[in-house]
């Protein structure tokens, strides 16, 4: 899948966000190694803190499509919905909680993940490595010497 195909799965995604309280819609697309993908939305809740982000969604889905293990590539896109389109001119990058599930799925599958961050409408890309987000990460081998 090109880059392009993998940010317009992003951006269709975000077209079923739940995010009434923040009206910040956000899509994640995610590609195996082997290329198929799974998408993810941000999924609010009235208790706010409570919401689960459109990244942690997709790698859910993930791990029951194929597994974390095998996540290559993901795409993410986020701004309001206007009319039948995504929209905006920010764009949007992992939260840090994001970057530390997206860390896991890196640390298990060998790959430096690559992220393509848009903003709304996809004019604005930027790629990014997870080592990049998340340098210097906690991830499963820093519990190498647990009991
Ligand atoms: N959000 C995501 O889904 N992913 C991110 O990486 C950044 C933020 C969501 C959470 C919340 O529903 C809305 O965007 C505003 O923060």
């Amino acid at each position: 899948m090109t880059d392009e195909q993998l940010i317009a799965a992003a951006r269709e995604a975000a077209l079923k966000a739940y995010a009434p309280y923040s009206r910040f819609s956000v899509g994640c697309a995610i590609e195996s190694a082997d290329g198929r993908v799974v998408t993810g939305v941000n999924v609010e809740n009235a208790c706010y803190r409570l919401g689960v982000c459109a990244e942690q969604s997709a790698l859910s889905a993930a791990q029951s499509a194929f597994g974390l293990q095998n996540v290559a590539r993901i795409a993410v896109s986020g701004g309001h919905l206007s009319g039948e389109a995504l929209s905006g001119d920010v764009v949007c990058t992992p939260c840090g909680g994001c970057r530390q599930a997206i860390f896991e799925a890196a640390a298990l599958s060998g790959r430096d993940v690559e992220i393509l961050c848009t903003n709304g409408d996809g004019s604005s890309v930027e790629r990014h490595s997870i080592a990049a987000l998340l340098p210097v990460g906690f991830g499963p081998a820093n519990l190498t010497d647990a009991g």
